[in-house]
């Protein structure tokens, strides 16, 4: 594949140099457009002599080859890193001021993936996060940043992810885009090769279950507007969301995060979708769902939500009645996902998650099942919550129950152990689902 590695003038382009490594030992044909500020860290000599190509960041040198059309055009995945804020809002308002920005502009329909780097202040930066909002929009995969140590002595959200998320994070990308494109014939192959090749990473060097596959995951609890100030919400930490999306990443999966409250951070190399409310979700769930092959709703989401929303905080006062919220129903999203996903005849595994308390009424198990019946997605992940169970705490006991009624699967232990089992899960559907070839 031919790659083009656009690299930033920040201090962690000293790790892009691994990162082209693993590229090149793929397999994959790889050109650096460092910019201008990026040569200042690492130079041209580095990149020229790992690429085993000439290295240049002006659309002036080579003029005759017209290098940034050529680039542009021949390229079958761009990837960014690191992304600095200054290259992301170039990227965003379109500049086209040295070879790495031109050729973002020619690349059409080649896969993008930008994985940002800088101090939490920058990355938090209300322009930032309109830049990054903004390229995503486009259909530009940005990474979230990893959490830790910073250029000094602070830390926070803000450093690159390690270059082996961000090799598996371009794969899946190139692979979801080749799949969507139909060059694999319908359903993504992994690349076994370059998966293989990818060198030490987290997960086993096997061919990683979900390679090539894009999935969506929602995490944490909604929160519903009373006023400027309260809101009614609810006790999800966003831990096993969070788990499910570092578990399917680790299964070489593109990841897409759409984030309600959450008390966790999001795992690095994921794209995240931030949303407060139910209506939220429902949006950016529904467009997510479009371009994804496995699709998780594992946040709380309100069941209702205050009819009406004031504009300006509920006064505490003695002379008026206590206030009375009245409550409106939220749309039911899961149940909405499938239907949408029937109605277009999708090839794409939904699965739910159900946090039911028992009652006089039923056990858990009784009211997970018409649960399941309601809203016919593949799988339901039941746990059973109460104040000191399951919400916010590390461990977690589930029993995955499956539309087709077969036996019921019991999974427990940490919160990562529960998404490993669910990924698994998951994996075997989807086997079950496409006939060996
Ligand atoms: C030591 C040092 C480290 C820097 N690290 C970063 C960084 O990690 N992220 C970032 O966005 N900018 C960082 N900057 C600022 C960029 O170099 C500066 O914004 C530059 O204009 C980026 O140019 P570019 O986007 O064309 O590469 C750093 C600057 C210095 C001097």
């Amino acid at each position: 594949m031919r790659i083009v590695l656009g690299v930033g003038g920040g201090i962690a382009a000293y790790k892009v140099a691994s990162l082209l490594r693993l590229f090149t030992e793929a397999g994959h044909d790889v050109t650096v457009i460092p910019t201008e500020a990026a040569t200042r860290f690492v130079g041209v000599a580095t990149w020229e002599a790992l690429s085993g190509h000439p290295v240049s960041n002006s659309v002036f040198d080579a003029v005759h080859t017209v290098n940034h059309v050529r680039l542009g055009h021949e390229a079958e995945l761009i990837v960014v890193a690191p992304a600095t804020a200054d290259l992301l809002a170039r990227a965003a308002t379109g500049q086209a001021d040295d070879l790495l920005t031109n050729t973002l502009l020619m690349a059409g329909d080649c896969p993008v993936l930008m994985a940002p780097a800088m101090h939490t202040e920058m990355w938090q930066h209300p322009a930032t996060q309109a830049n990054v909002e903004t390229l995503r929009s486009r259909g530009v995969t940005v990474l979230e940043p990893a959490s830790g140590r910073l250029t000094g002595a602070d830390s926070g959200p803000g450093r690159l992810p390690e270059p082996e998320a961000i090799f598996t994070a371009a794969m899946a990308l190139a692979g979801a885009s080749a799949a969507e494109a139909g060059e694999s014939g319908g359903a993504a192959q992994p690349d076994v090769d370059a998966v293989l090749a990818a060198g030490p990473s987290a997960a086993p060097l096997a061919v990683r279950a979900l390679a090539g596959l894009t999935v969506t995951v929602s995490a944490g609890g909604t929160r519903e507007p009373l006023d400027p100030v309260r809101f009614l919400g609810n006790r999800s930490s966003g831990k096993q969301g969070v788990a499910l999306a570092a578990a399917a990443l680790e299964a070489g999966a593109r990841v897409r995060l759409l984030a309600a409250h959450m008390e966790v951070p999001a795992p690095a190399g994921v794209e995240v979708v931030q949303v407060e409310t139910a209506l939220e979700l429902r949006k950016a769930a529904l467009h997510a769902a479009a371009d994804s092959d496995v699709v998780i709703m594992a946040a709380a989401v309100a069941d209702f939500r205050p009819a009406d929303v004031s504009g300006t905080k509920i006064k505490k006062r003695d002379d008026v009645a206590d206030p009375v919220i009245n409550l409106v129903r939220n749309p039911d999203i899961l149940r909405e996902l499938v239907e949408v996903r029937d109605a277009a005849s999708r090839d794409q595994l939904i699965v739910g998650f159900a946090a039911e308390t028992g009652d006089a009424g039923g056990d858990v198990l009784e009211y997970a099942r018409a649960k399941l019946q309601r809203k016919a997605c593949d799988l339901l992940v039941v746990n059973q919550v109460g104040r000191d169970k399951v919400f916010g705490e590390d461990t977690n006991s589930v029993v995955i129950l499956s539309r087709d009624g077969s036996e019921p699967q019991e999974a427990s232990g940490s919160k990562s152990d529960v998404a490993a089992a669910v990924i698994d899960r998951i994996s075997a559907e989807l086997s079950r689902a496409v006939p060996p070839a």
